[in-house]
């Protein structure tokens, strides 16, 4: 694969969560290093969309913050990985407020995370949760971006970039190249994980989630009110062993990979995958017949507290001065792409 863009950004309130990272940060830094020779590889701070709610006064803190986690998670910097905050390249929100006169109340208010945050749009919402997932198409189509490492929550503002893309072109001419469909940013995202069925025919991928461990039907979210349902990256790594000693599994006595049936057990099969790099397939081989649930509980407490400890060993040795060096030069680059995209949006609308 060559001449591609890879883009994903992840949101800075507080501390991170376990699903974040393995949903999108650690995937994307494995899809960086694998195909950064060749491509381009866009991360930003998706600083603007943190400000859909009230941020607590550490947005700067935080932010450098999750950019020495993706350096601790390995992210390789070469001078086709750029990183940047979305606030510092004004074109984002320039686009985003061009898009809004493309897309439609209706398609946007269908946005299952509009839904859910605005409690089913209720009019005391803030105007930006509605407008979300238009400027994270601008952030998308700014860059000609072809792959989008989401969990598979985000895969709907996906379809919908797709959908205000194409409406765009139809009218004002090819502009914006559409990003890949979902099935195949599922296929991609797989092979961050060795399980490289990138390419290959199969309709079953789908995008991760990672669930509550004491709730496996749903999400982990860092707004889970329970402490043991969520692991969050700075937690301590004896007390992240004990938090999955005590999820939430089933009494099937099996260890098998079926969300639907098996939510809590599959949870844990997918974060061993995830954390020890491992493809899901040899995973869910090796715990194939085992009927001891501890066991596979003991197995993924270690691995993931073992990381946990080294990862966050690497965080504290990486300096802010880095990451600003970091940040200046992605900031240039990006300013530079974005802009020259929006001039040709401009042109083709005739507002140049
Ligand atoms: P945010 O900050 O809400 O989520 C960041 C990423 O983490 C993923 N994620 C999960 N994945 C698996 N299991 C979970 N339990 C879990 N919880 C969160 C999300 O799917 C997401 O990939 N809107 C984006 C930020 C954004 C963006 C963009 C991403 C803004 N513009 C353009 C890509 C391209 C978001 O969901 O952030």
């Amino acid at each position: 694969m060559e001449g591609k863009t890879i883009l994903t950004g992840i949101r800075v309130n507080s501390e991170m969560q376990l699903g974040n990272f393995l949903g999108a940060l650690l995937p994307m830094t494995r899809l960086a290093n694998k195909y950064s020779k060749n491509n381009q590889i866009n991360i930003f701070i998706p600083d603007l969309h943190t400000i859909i709610s009230d941020v607590d006064g550490e947005l700067q803190k935080n932010l450098v913050k999750e950019i020495k986690y993706y350096l601790a998670a390995g992210l390789e910097i070469n001078e086709n990985v750029h990183i940047y905050r979305q606030s510092y390249v004004p074109a984002h929100s320039e686009l985003c407020w061009i898009l809004n006169c493309v897309a439609t109340m209706g398609e946007t208010s269908r946005m299952i995370q509009y839904k859910e945050k605005s409690h089913n749009g209720d009019l005391g919402t803030n105007v930006g949760i509605f407008d979300y997932p238009i400027l994270m198409a601008a952030d998308i189509l700014l860059y000609d971006a072809d792959y989008i490492p989401v969990g598979e929550d985000q895969f709907q503002h996906l379809e919908l970039t797709r959908n205000i893309a194409e409406r765009f072109n139809n009218k004002y001419g090819e502009t914006f190249v559409l990003p890949a469909k979902t099935i195949d940013q599922a296929k991609f995202m797989e092979s961050a994980n060795g399980s490289d069925s990138f390419g290959k025919t199969t309709d079953k991928a789908s995008g991760i989630r990672i669930r509550d461990l004491q709730n496996p039907e749903k999400k982990m979210s860092k707004s889970a009110e329970s402490e043991n349902s969520k692991i969050m990256m700075n937690d301590d790594p004896a007390k992240v062993s004990k938090k999955i000693m005590s999820a939430q599994t089933d009494s099937l006595g099996k260890i098998a990979f079926d969300f639907f049936n098996q939510p809590g057990i599959s949870n844990l099969l997918q974060i061993e995958a995830l954390v020890t790099n491992t493809p899901i397939q040899d995973v869910i081989s090796t715990w194939a017949g085992e009927t001891h649930y501890g066991d596979l509980k003991k197995k993924v407490a270690s691995s993931v507290s073992t990381y946990l400890e080294e990862f966050q060993k690497k965080v504290a040795e990486i300096s802010d001065e880095e990451v600003y060096k970091i940040l200046e030069e992605g900031e240039k680059y990006a300013n530079e792409v974005a802009n020259k995209k929006l001039f040709a949006v401009q042109k083709a609308m005739k507002l140049r």
